[in-house]
């Protein structure tokens, strides 16, 4: 991600929320602070977010955004551009023409849920998916009850860019640790593509680069 930040230092970035990439967010605060890296000049695209609430709530993936990447990594709030929260279908249908009016996301950082979805994008996802409202999935608010406490304090609708912005993207970079995203990450991989598995469109994106550690990958 260093690289290619170095190489397009006003990229439009398209960035996850969750606990897999935020090795990588800490890591890219150590090297600016360092002197190494300098991405304030970057657009940062928020990919997903509860609906209904207000960035003040600690629940708001807006809020976690702006305390794991953008402020670690000096990028000015004017240039953060949030999901349309309350999901209107036509501010979200403006947010897909701005963003393709500006030349797509040149990178897309993505995690993958237990059940195969990307941001929000549960199954079935089209690949054409815009972005949109979307009803959570109980394997979605299992997972994420571990962040807030208890699945009640999980809201059952969000947002998310849809999968036609972010299967679009120049460069994505799949994240998965542990052994508990193993068998979704081989459907995903290497199971046939199908709208029951959004991250198993990924197969048929331009450039995509996956990292993921042993237990993600390794034999059981
Ligand atoms: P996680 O979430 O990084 O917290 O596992 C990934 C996801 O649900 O997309």
């Amino acid at each position: 991600m260093a690289g290619i930040l170095a190489e397009r230092p006003d990229a439009r970035v398209l960035v996850a929320t969750g606990s897999t990439p935020m090795g990588l967010y800490a890591e890219l605060a150590r090297r600016r602070a360092g002197g190494a890296l300098d991405p304030s000049r970057i657009t940062v695209y928020q990919l997903d977010e509860y609906a209904g609430i207000p960035p003040e709530d600690p629940r708001s993936l807006l809020g976690w955004l702006v305390r794991s990447f953008v402020e670690p990594l000096g990028i000015p709030l004017e240039r953060l551009v949030p999901v349309p929260r309350d999901g209107d279908p036509d501010a979200c249908a403006r947010y897909d023409l701005e963003v393709d009016r500006a030349g797509g996301y040149d990178l897309a950082i993505l995690g993958i849920g237990p059940n195969g979805h990307l941001g929000f994008n549960e199954p079935p996802s089209d690949a054409d998916a815009p972005t949109r409202l979307v009803e959570l999935a109980p394997e979605t608010i299992r997972a994420n009850a571990a962040y807030w406490g208890s699945p009640d304090l999980v809201p059952r609708r969000a947002v998310t860019v849809g999968m036609r912005g972010l299967l679009a993207a120049r460069t994505i970079l799949l994240l998965a640790s542990g052994a508990h995203k193993r068998d979704i990450v081989r459907r995903a991989l290497r199971g046939p593509v199908t709208p029951e598995v959004p991250a198993s469109l990924l197969q048929r994106a331009a450039d995509v680069r996956v990292f993921l550690d042993r237990d993600a990958w390794g034999e059981p």
